[in-house]
């Protein structure tokens, strides 16, 4: 036998290879005769053991395993945009050319298109000293402009910049050291791309839904955790988020769901208009594709990979978003990895450092001051479902989530079967930058905004307790006051935070639209405590009225706001002057 590293056992994902000394942790390995891509994830001496990308299928002993020297990395530069990937980086649709419809293992399918030529306009000129995240210069893309950046780590003074049509491998510059420029620059998508400084936001990620800009809204650069069981409807928030949340650059992580789940995802983002551009949303964004019949290591890789490619944008100084659907599967595959590696498991078999890397995982979102010149800050804000077992947040990866993020937005089966949707669970959900985003809303969308929060947040908590009361004693044993308290928060659950993701008017709620409904809601709340007050009783209010006002705002074609606005504050007025509760 020759000292050629070899496969010596085949578990699954995982193979054992040998003699492998000294390979590092991480390396890539192309393992078999055909190459399968595949990371060793431990050294034991001479034996490495190596995590598979791809399908193991057909793999045997004794196949030669060629070492590679880097480990998992990523092609990051212009055309991504509009790009469908695999887990490790492959764009579908170029390796479904190469190969007829289906995945062949061990194919090379290079992440960017290496003979697309790009028209590169410098900024900078030979002579000028460069730094990582320096602009070099920009060359049109389909979300505008790319910015090519000097990569992390290099830096020297420029000894040429040539402006041309290039491919993202010609050499589109040097330094005086002789270091190439080119628009592409590879990173390996586990190690955190370095930023200048982290920025504590103040701007909130306005996401046109609006039981989470108004009740839980988070930090631009915030992390998100969105635990809900079976059809509580995390993929129709994500794909919603996706669509109309404030975000320049959207990268979508399909991890471990359904194939059919991502393909609704493949088929509709490309037809979805992006309201602010009128052209396709996938101009803006890259999707990340592993679903639950691709290979378990290549799910646990794709997060990294959205990641990467989201710091990516960052550094150019977007704001992106990033949502991942689900990380209860990304935990899963860790689960199965380690438990075919005989690791000491931790709760219910999941490696005990999963929270210590959910954590690092949240840490790569924020809003920075990124590196290089011009000065300019990005923001990534990572919004992940989980999918707990039964709906459970007690389980681990849920527990786990919740220590690390910024906000918790859980959905309730109850909920989602009442469809209340979306299904938002108010009493367990929460967020820890509400009040730092507030001054925000109270500038930007009306100083009533943090005031008519806290009312509606306590109407939502009396209404609780109120409705264990009727249980109790039966609703007819209230009295006017807590009944209108109930029929208010109805219609805060029907009207204000209920929001039908297929109602075109309704599906992204501007937040002057978000503000109007809770300003009305609470006029009419208010209005009729004073008619109460006054001696009325509650059957003079015209409820119905006010409801119809409500309903026709929240359905109302967006192109007529200001005028169903009117209207609907003329009718609640109107119904409260008629019981007396106008001030
Ligand atoms: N905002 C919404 N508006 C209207 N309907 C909704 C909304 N959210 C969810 N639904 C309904 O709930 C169904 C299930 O939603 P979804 O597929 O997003 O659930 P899920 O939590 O991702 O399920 P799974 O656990 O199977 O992945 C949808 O098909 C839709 O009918
Ligand atoms: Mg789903």
């Amino acid at each position: 036998m020759t000292d050629i590293p070899r496969v010596v056992r085949i578990a699954g994902a995982l193979t054992e290879v040998a003699p492998l000394p000294g390979a590092a942790l991480h390396e890539i390995v192309r393992v078999g005769d055909r190459g399968l891509l595949g990371e060793v994830i431990r050294v034991r001496g001479q034996t490495a053991t190596v995590q598979v990308f791809e399908e193991t299928i057909g793999l045997a002993l004794e196949e030669p395993v060629r070492v590679t020297g880097a480990p998992l990395e990523v092609d990051l530069g212009p055309g991504l945009l509009g790009s469908v990937l695999d887990g490790i980086g492959r764009p579908l649709e170029r390796l479904a050319a190469l190969q007829g419809d289906f995945l062949a293992a061990g194919a090379d399918a290079p992440t960017l298109d290496p003979d697309r030529r790009w028209p590169f306009t410098p900024s900078l000129q030979a002579g000028a000293d460069v730094g990582p995240g320096d602009v070099l210069g920009t060359v049109p893309d389909r979300n505008g402009e790319h910015r090519i950046l000097v990569p992390p780590g290099v830096s020297g003074r420029l000894a040429e910049l040539k402006a041309g049509d290039w491919t993202v491998l010609d050499p589109v510059g040097r330094l005086e050291d002789g270091t190439e420029l080119r628009l592409a620059h590879r990173w390996p998508v586990r190690v955190p791309r370095p930023v200048a400084a982290w920025r504590t936001g103040a701007r909130p990620f306005v996401t046109g839904q609006r039981v989470f800009d108004f009740l839980f809204p988070v930090a631009e650069g915030g992390s998100v955790a969105v635990p809900g069981g079976f059809g509580t409807g995390k993929t129709v928030i994500e794909q919603s988020l996706a669509k109309y949340a404030e975000a320049d650059i959207v990268v979508y992580v399909g991890c471990g769901e359904r194939g059919n789940e991502m393909a609704d995802v493949l088929t509709e983002f490309p037809e979805l208009v992006d309201p602010r551009t009128g052209r396709t949303l996938m101009d803006r964004a890259v999707l990340v594709v592993n679903t639950s019949n691709m290979p378990v290591a290549a799910r646990e890789a794709s997060v990294y990979l959205g990641l990467t490619i989201a710091e990516y944008y960052r550094d150019q100084g977007f704001r992106v978003a990033l949502m991942a659907d689900s990380l209860s599967r990304w935990a899963e595959a860790l689960r199965e990895i380690g438990s075919r590696l005989r690791e000491m498991p931790g709760e219910e078999g999941y490696p005990t450092g999963l929270g210590s890397r959910l954590g690092k995982m949240c840490e790569r979102a924020g809003r920075a001051l990124v590196p290089g010149r011009p000065e300019r800050e990005g923001a990534v804000t990572f919004i992940s479902a989980l999918s707990p077992p039964g709906g459970d947040l007690s389980e681990p990866v849920t527990q786990a989530a919740g220590r690390v993020v910024a906000a918790l937005w859980a959905l309730d089966a109850g909920l989602a079967h009442q469809r209340q949707f979306p299904a938002v669970d108010w009493e367990t959900s929460w967020s820890l930058q509400a009040e730092g985003v507030a001054p925000w809303f109270a500038q930007h969308v009306g100083e009533d905004w943090p005031a008519l929060r806290r009312e509606v947040l306590t109407l939502l908590q009396r209404d609780r307790e109120l409705r264990e009361v009727a249980g109790l004693v039966g609703p007819d044993a209230l009295e006017d006051a807590d009944r209108l308290v109930l029929e208010s928060a109805r219609l805060a659950r029907e009207c204000l935070l209920g929001q039908s993701a297929y109602d075109a008017a309704d599906a992204s709620s501007p937040l002057a639209k978000t503000r109007a409904m809770a300003a009305l809601l609470v006029r009419m709340l208010e209005g009729g405590r004073a008619a109460l007050a006054a001696g009325r009783e509650l059957g003079a209010l015209d409820l119905t009225r006010a409801r119809r006002a409500l309903v026709a705002l929240r359905d109302g074609p967006p192109a007529q706001f200001e005028e169903t606005v009117a209207a609907a504050r003329a009718e609640v007025e109107a119904s409260l002057r008629q019981a007396g509760g106008a001030t």
